[in-house]
């Protein structure tokens, strides 16, 4: 049984990924702890919550996490996933915080992973502040996981959410510093750039909503929003980018999930930059070594895109 720990701003993407974790037999997860990022981190709890009902899984604990990135608050989160981070679409339904656990994020966070000694995945599909006080309460915690699993970053200077920045990283910088400079242990980054070289086509992704169930209708419902912002920028992307849809967070848990789903990393040291006029947030690769770090993460460069997709359909099943 593979065990994993999720942290998320829910979120669209997260959402399909926890459902795509969700849906495999051999995966157990531990715990959701919430963060703010997409919305704020009551909107991501309520939503979390929503993610659980429909998929009938509501006895996973919840946890609530930061509210505010450790130094700044420049970047908000936009409308991309909504205001509630979910598409806006109404749900009277909705399970009530009531169902949020009393402990915090960061400290289950803790107790979880030294429960847990070498066993725990962590995914982290959100901003890392979570990640970076759990590092400063508990400094060995990199060294008790069995691995990390990071969404966030960028290998070029081409940002999603700053000219250099991509959004993850952005909204709390110093956080993704410190974890990648302090949480030792094997650490898997899926950029921005390698989620952009991973996209879907848009035929998948009409056949991946068709499926007759709860989860595909709750699926279409949220992800309209979102869809439809990608298709105004559709234009624009697909000169730039090509085409199809991105996931973002689903290749991170994919490749916690199995690294099966990974065919091609690439073994680098990385930071972030903190300041400058223009790069502040931007991940940082030493290609030349001159940081003389030991510590290095593998970053995600090529998904097996037809094991991916079998994953994705799952998800929704
Ligand atoms: C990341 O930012 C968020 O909008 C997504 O959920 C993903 O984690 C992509 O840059
Ligand atoms: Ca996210």
């Amino acid at each position: 049984m593979k065990k994993l720990l999720l942290d998320v701003d829910s979120g669209v993407d997260d959402a399909q990924a926890i459902m795509m974790a969700l849906a495999v037999p051999d995966v157990q997860i531990l715990g959701i702890t919430c963060v703010n990022g997409n919305t704020e981190v009551d909107n991501v709890c309520k939503n979390v919550l929503r993610i659980l009902k429909v998929c009938k899984r509501l006895e996973i604990p919840v946890f609530r996490g930061a509210v505010k990135s450790l130094l700044d608050e420049t970047i908000c989160a936009g409308d991309y996933h909504g205001k509630d981070g979910l598409g806006d679409a109404p749900d009277p339904d909705a399970p009530g915080l009531d169902l949020i656990q009393a402990e915090g994020a960061v400290s289950a966070m803790i107790r979880i992973v030294n429960e847990n000694l070498g066993e725990v995945s962590l995914v982290a599909m959100g901003p890392l502040t979570n990640l970076a006080l759990a590092v400063k309460l508990d400094p060995s915690i990199g060294e008790k996981l069995k691995g990390l699993y990071i969404m966030g970053g960028n290998t070029d200077s081409r940002g999603n959410t700053t000219m250099c920045a991509e959004f993850n990283f952005a909204v709390d910088p110093e956080a993704a510093y410190i974890v990648l400079n302090e949480f030792l242990c094997q650490t898997y980054i899926a950029t921005w750039e390698f989620t952009c070289r991973s996209k879907l086509p848009w035929e998948f992704c009409d056949d991946w909503l068709a499926q007759d169930t709860d989860k595909a209708r709750f699926m279409k419902q949220i992800f309209k929003h979102s869809m439809e912002n990608s298709h105004s920028e559709r234009i624009v992307k697909e000169l730039v980018e090509g085409q199809g849809f991105i996931s973002c967070d689903s290749y991170a848990m994919a490749a916690a999930i199995d690294d099966k789903y990974i065919v091609e990393t690439d073994h680098k040291a990385v930071s972030v930059e903190l300041a400058g006029n223009y790069c502040r947030g931007m991940m940082v690769v030493d290609h030349l070594e001159l940081m003389k770090k030991n510590h290095k993460v593998q970053i995600l460069k090529k998904v097996d895109l037809e094991r991916f997709k079998m994953l994705m359909m799952n998800a929704l099943k």
